[in-house]
């Protein structure tokens, strides 16, 4: 389940239907699967067994040659390596798709036109981020994540970076996964 939220605007939404709308206006595309039972340790190759049927249809539809699964934690070597590389603002010539099978993840989106968005994906959300969309992804506390990717080419996938400060000026804060939002007055 995600949370959207637009700092500069002091908006967020978990309504699933309102993050699907919001997210698309700027071209990113959001789904929600359902979540196939699988064991906590399932390795890569259950995990793309489980998922085989959605994994097909999705690169059918966006031309994905390959697919693989991350399994992260803050256990693993060089995670904070890893994740220093995508905290700053980029783009990649390669769309950037991936599907939460547990753990959480948060994406920053800079749109060309339109404040920052902030999108806390969780177990059961589809996300495609679009080459060339200025974006940067951090992990939650606990820097646990195990996600399906996808790829048209796993080469296109190196991040240019832009230079900019943009990612400073956002705390990479996640709401966690029973995050409601106080109804406004
Ligand atoms: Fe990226």
């Amino acid at each position: 389940m995600a949370t959207l939220s637009i700092p500069d605007r002091d908006f967020v939404t978990t309504d699933a239907d309102q993050i699907k709308a919001y997210l698309s206006g700027i071209g990113i595309d959001y789904d929600v699967w359902p979540l196939a039972k699988l064991a906590p340790d399932a390795d890569g190759e259950a995990v793309l067994q489980a998922y085989a049927d959605k994994i097909e249809e999705a690169k059918e539809k966006g031309q994905y040659t390959s697919v693989d699964v991350i399994n992260v934690n803050s256990l693993t070597a060089g995670i904070d390596e890893m994740l220093a590389k995508f905290n700053r603002e980029h783009w990649h010539d390669e769309d950037e798709v991936r599907f939460t099978i547990a753990g959480r993840g948060l994406f920053h989106i800079h749109p060309a036109k339109g404040p920052v968005v902030a999108i806390e994906v969780g177990a059961g959300d589809m996300i495609r981020v679009p080459k060339g969309t200025h974006h940067w992804f951090n992990l939650c506390g606990t820097k646990e994540i195990k996600t399906i990717r996808f790829f048209q080419d796993k080469s296109g996938w190196t991040p240019h970076y832009t230079g900019t400060k943009a990612a400073e000026n956002y705390e990479p804060v996640c709401f966690g996964p029973h995050y409601v939002p106080h109804a406004r007055s």
